[in-house]
């Protein structure tokens, strides 16, 4: 997004989806495919379907909706989120609003160096055999550039090269290769670059080779993004203290660290979902990247400082600009037009931004009203759908309430909803 487009837009959520788009329109940031896939209420054509996996019957649908207020490194950032919980978009926007105030949030990725894993079993001398493959470590990073040329030709390629003694007694050793891969998530590449080496590691170490996989614990792909928000945006001095002190509590609890992690990754994954990205392996390795000190933390803390709260945030992040669904699917480029990350690492950053937020959304509310009463307005529309399959205003009544008509088989059906949405 230029400079001078700005992620606030006024009055949005009350617009009808016809206006909302309209608003989009006029901000030029979208191109005229990107629009009609919009218009036409987004979705895949089976066709297209059918080519992305496999036994396809046909597609399935979530919402896609708009986080505003984001200010991400002095830009302002529309966060377009596909998400079927209610307020999760509400909630990121909402915390966007207040960390804005405050100059919005900054971040840095790391170079997008993925990590590519041979095992080699029955290694008959592990501390030799490390020894020799340390000493052909130009020739492993030279055998590895040579099976991905374009990749070589574009800056990427392999950097770095690691050996791993796994157990000494069974002869288990690992070698990772870290490598390079732009604005890709990577997978592919990498899972390339650990086919091609492993034979000449297996000539060197000796042994049986065994798996040649990337691992989605990127450790040397990780994100930083840190936040301030002041006692006057959060309500107050005793609501920040109730963050921070929300903050601790799941630093030294796991349990809590979990629910802590889970309303961080809401909005990132939502957003992730929306742009194309690998959820999957984005959360494979911000819960192991969670537990790498031995007990399960959480990705982002809260700390008091004067007049508010500095937030930070550090996880891996494996995403990609090009490549994957970003090549086919028409709503993920329309996603990635929104979001206007120049590459992978600028991407990253606007994702964990995202995370942040939620997690500062989900905090604030715990720490001041509790989560259920603006959580479950926000259900409320969702179950009146669920029971009447309009969501109109009739329908948000409570079944007993305010002079409607109580339908029993409404009021069962409100049950079951609720019942499914269980703990938020
Ligand atoms: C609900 O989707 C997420 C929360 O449980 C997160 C949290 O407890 O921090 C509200």
């Amino acid at each position: 997004m230029s400079q001078n487009v700005s992620s606030r837009i006024s009055g949005f959520y009350k617009r009808c989806v016809e206006d909302r788009l309209r608003a989009i329109q006029a901000l030029g940031l979208l191109d005229e495919d990107a629009l009609a896939h919009l218009a036409s209420g987004g979705g895949l054509p089976t066709a297209v379907a059918d080519r992305m996996c496999e036994n396809v019957i046909a597609t399935h649908a979530l919402p896609l909706g708009l986080a505003l207020n984001f200010r991400v490194n002095q830009r302002d950032v529309l966060v377009p989120m596909a998400v079927e919980e209610p307020s999760v978009i509400a909630a990121a926007s909402n915390a966007a609003r207040m960390v804005r105030l405050s100059g919005g949030f900054s971040g840095e990725a790391d170079p997008p160096i993925m990590t590519a894993q041979v095992q080699l079993d029955d290694v008959p001398d592990t501390g030799a055999a490390a020894g020799r493959l340390e000493a052909a470590r130009a020739s492993l990073l030279a055998a590895g550039d040579a099976a991905i040329p374009r990749m070589v030709a574009r800056g990427g390629g392999c950097r770095d090269f690691e050996v791993r003694v796994l157990s000494a007694e069974l002869g288990v050793l690992v070698v990772h290769l870290y490598v390079e891969v732009g604005d890709a998530m990577g997978a592919n590449l990498v899972d390339t670059v650990a086919e091609a080496v492993a034979p000449l590691v297996q000539r060197i170490a000796g042994g049986t080779i065994g798996l040649r996989i990337l691992s989605n614990l990127s450790v040397r792909r990780l994100v930083r993004v840190t936040a301030t928000v002041g006692d006057d945006a959060l309500g107050g001095a005793d609501v920040a203290s109730g963050i921070a002190r929300a903050s601790r509590f799941a630093e030294l609890d796991p349990y809590r660290a979990t629910t802590h992690n889970k309303g961080f990754m809401n909005g990132l994954d939502a957003a992730a979902v929306a742009l194309g990205q690998d959820f999957r392996a984005i959360e494979a390795g911000a819960h192991a990247y969670a537990s790498l000190s031995g007990r399960y933390r959480p990705l982002s803390t809260w700390e008091r400082v004067p007049g508010g709260l500095v937030g930070r945030a550090e996880l891996p992040l494996a995403v990609g600009t090009v490549g994957g669904s970003t090549e086919v699917h028409a709503g993920v480029r329309a996603a990635l037009q929104l979001v206007g990350a120049k590459s992978a690492r600028e991407l990253a950053v606007v994702l964990a931004s995202v995370g942040l937020a939620s997690n500062l959304a989900a905090l604030r509310a715990l720490a001041s009203e509790g989560i259920q009463r603006g959580h479950m307005r926000l259900h409320e529309r969702k179950r009146a759908l669920a029971v009447t399959g309009t969501g109109s205003d009739e329908a948000t009544a409570p079944p007993s309430g305010e002079g409607k008509r109580f339908a029993p088989e409404r009021a069962e059906a409100s049950r079951a909803v609720q019942h499914a949405e269980g703990g938020t």
